[in-house]
């Protein structure tokens, strides 16, 4: 049992947070957002995790698991402290670490000899010296930790992880870390500072890359006649490529995927090497949100200008409540952009500023009047919808079904028309 505090509270922090109490070590949440903290005190999480309250409450009664706004009561006695932070996307696309700086800073006096400073945010390489010089103290250790979690299933993806990565300057610092996820079984590796945190970025640049490269399929798919789940089947049957993380969609974004290529990329600038992959995944990704407005322009009679569209789901992907970098709101802004109203409706999105734009409380209110409807996030809830009941108050029947999510024949059997990319 070790005592860890843990700096931050968002998606990660608190996920880490609750995770490591659940497995029996003793946390405190530390968060300088007063509210944040009272809200959690109180059992109510700040953002939405399924079945992140339930190991709260657990955590809680077991108590295991206390927040703090007092940033030297939770980390003087704490064997870990894991920093969580954000590390935002500075002007130029590098990471800007100066959360991670002054977390470093702040706790630097408050460290007990022999803590272990571990750090969970996404982080270039080199941060980890960095981190050390900031603390300035030859009596604890820096180990990088990165996270893998998905919004959405962060919960499953801390308990039944596919690996659990590890850098640390001795193999006997990283082990007493590793040791941490001791009753988690999943494949563990303990390796430099230095590729831990290179295995974070060169992991999502990897998977924002794979998924450019489906959508570019899809889109090649429409053209010539062919189908693109059945194309994205019998190429995840080869072990090589496996058969997860083929789905097409508007896009992908997120708080992860956009931010880590667009950092990777100016890693590898910094190392003077040219990686021409990630921009090329970049660049394929403005032409799949572009795909989209295409689409619905082409059907609309080539000109939105004046049209009504409706829109169901506007976050990053189903099961968050994250609008971050979404490839809906990017979809969204195209339309809006080329002349298009757009009513929204999204489980769990109320309200969302931007000129054009209406956050509605249905998708009966999204097609009502509307010239086109679109499904940009795959909300589960989103195939129960009844073809007829939306198709009866839409005032054009055209559907485009990003996701691939709709019940195709059963829509067309409405009465819907979906739209080809074929000029
Ligand atoms: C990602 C990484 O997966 C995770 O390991 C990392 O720690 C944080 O970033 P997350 O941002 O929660 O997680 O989203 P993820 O589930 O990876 O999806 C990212 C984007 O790709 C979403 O916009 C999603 O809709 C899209 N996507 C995903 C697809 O379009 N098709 C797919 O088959 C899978």
């Amino acid at each position: 049992m070790s005592k860890i505090a843990v700096i931050g509270t968002g998606y990660v922090g608190l996920t880490t947070s609750i995770g490591l109490a659940s497995l029996g070590h003793k946390v405190i949440g530390f968060d300088i957002d007063p509210t944040k903290i009272e809200k959690l005190k109180n059992e109510e999480l700040p953002i939405h995790e399924p079945g992140l309250t339930e190991m709260l409450i657990q955590a809680k009664s077991d108590g295991n698991l206390l927040f703090s706004t007092d940033l030297e009561e939770s980390v003087k006695d704490a064997d870990f402290v894991f920093t969580c932070v954000p590390t935002p996307q500075d002007e130029d696309g590098s990471a800007d670490l100066s959360y991670v700086i002054s977390a470093s800073d702040s706790i630097k006096h408050h460290l007990k000899s022999g803590a272990i400073v571990v750090t969970k945010s996404t982080v270039p390489v080199g941060s980890a010296q960095r981190v050390e010089l900031t603390l300035n103290r030859n009596d604890v250790h820096v180990v990088s930790n990165p996270e893998f979690l998905r919004e959405g299933s962060a919960v499953a993806d801390f308990k039944y992880p596919d690996r659990i990565v590890v850098g640390a300057k001795s193999e006997l610092i990283g082990q007493k870390v590793m040791d941490l996820y001791q009753k988690i079984e999943c494949p563990k590796i303990i390796t430099s500072q230095s590729s831990a945190e290179l295995i974070k970025y060169a992991s999502n640049s990897f998977l924002a890359i794979k998924l450019s490269f489906v959508n570019d399929i899809a889109a090649l798919c429409e053209l010539a006649d062919a189908d693109a789940m059945q194309v994205m089947e019998g190429i995840g049957l080869d072990s090589r490529i496996g058969n997860k993380f083929l789905n097409p969609g508007p896009g992908w974004g997120g708080s992860c995927f956009p931010k880590d290529t667009r950092a990777l990329a100016s890693i590898s600038n910094d190392f003077g090497i040219q990686m021409p992959l990630i921009d090329a995944a970049l660049e394929s990704n403005e032409k799949a949100h572009k795909r989209v407005a295409d689409r619905v322009m082409n059907a609309l009679g080539g000109s939105l200008v004046g049209t009504s569209i409706g829109v169901l789901g506007m976050t990053f992907k189903a099961d968050t409540d994250d609008t971050r970098e979404s490839p809906a709101i990017a979809v969204i802004e195209r339309l809006i952009g080329r002349g298009a109203k757009v009513k929204a409706f999204d489980p769990l999105i109320r309200s969302y500023s931007l000129t054009g734009l209406e956050v509605v409380d249905s998708a009966l209110d999204a097609a009502r009047d509307v010239d086109a409807l679109l499904v940009l996030t795959e909300w589960n809830e989103f195939k129960d919808l009844s073809p007829q009941d939306l198709l009866t108050v839409m005032r054009k029947n055209f559907v485009v079904d990003t996701r691939n999510l709709l019940d195709k024949k059963s829509w067309m059997d409405a009465g819907a028309r979906f739209p080809s990319l074929k000029a």
